[in-house]
């Protein structure tokens, strides 16, 4: 498969010369809001942009199963990855690429609309000749218990990271016995760009569900608050990269 990369020192140091070869069209256009007839329209316009999806029931299925059959048989020491990671949480282990490749075909269609969606916010499309390859560096389950948390941290050696949700206790029965009700943040993941301010958000707190699943860039702080009571909340994480190569012709 043959990547594209630039030729000269200034394209090679350009993070985003692939795009320029392969998306068109290669002329960035103004934005133009002529064509909206009437009412509202809400643009974000700056920063970095998560894309949020729901994994299906057959996903969640394999990598619970996964799961659990890696604890009964004892494997977790072996594929343990905490040394890598900061969480203060149970267990961190490593997902094998055996099963990453079983479920990455569904993956690979959602850092997909993560890129096209880097190309709709610059104007540009993807050429019809390109494609988008995903590299898939690491995965790893992390296992979350009442009173265990994340601090807030980057990852590294990839360029996009996501979180996938398996299993997620009922916070709502412990928040319920705070005094305090409002800001309720028992086991949310916050994903942190910078400090909020008048008309500008800079963090987004979200409380988790089964299934839900987003993709954002590695750079982005992010944290894991804890939760008070039983269940495990449990989720994986991927480190990936993306490469636009020319498609494949058979
Ligand atoms: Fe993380």
């Amino acid at each position: 498969m043959e990547k594209i990369v630039g030729t000269t020192e200034e394209e090679k140091a350009d993070p985003n010369y692939t795009d320029v070869l392969l998306a068109e069209p290669r002329v960035r256009k103004p934005v133009e809001f002529t064509g909206m007839a009437e009412g509202h329209a809400c643009i974000t316009p700056f920063g970095p942009h998560i894309v949020y999806s729901r994994m299906p029931g057959k996903i969640i299925k394999s990598l619970n199963k996964y799961v659990d059959l890696k604890i009964k048989r004892g494997h977790i020491k072996k594929l343990d990855h905490s040394p890598h990671l900061v969480g203060k949480v149970s267990q961190e282990f490593r997902i094998d690429q055996n099963q990453i490749q079983k479920i990455a075909p569904f993956f690979n269609s959602t850092f997909g609309a993560y890129y096209q969606f880097h190309l709709q916010r610059k104007n540009q499309v993807l050429n019809p000749d390109a494609q988008i390859d995903v590299h898939y560096n690491s995965a790893w389950v992390v296992r979350q218990f009442g009173g265990e948390y994340n601090p807030a941290h980057i990852h590294t050696e990839c360029q996009l990271s996501c979180v996938g949700y398996l299993q997620v206790p009922d916070f709502s029965v412990e928040e319920k016995k705070e005094k305090k009700k409002h800001f309720p943040s028992h086991g949310n993941i916050e994903l942190i760009h910078e400090s909020s301010n008048q008309w500008h958000q800079g963090s987004i707190r979200i409380k988790p569900h089964v299934g839900d699943f987003i993709i954002f860039p590695s750079y982005l702080l992010h944290t894991v608050y804890p939760f008070r009571g039983d269940g495990e909340r449990r989720s994986f994480s991927m480190n990936i990269s993306l490469d636009i190569v020319k498609k494949e012709t058979k």
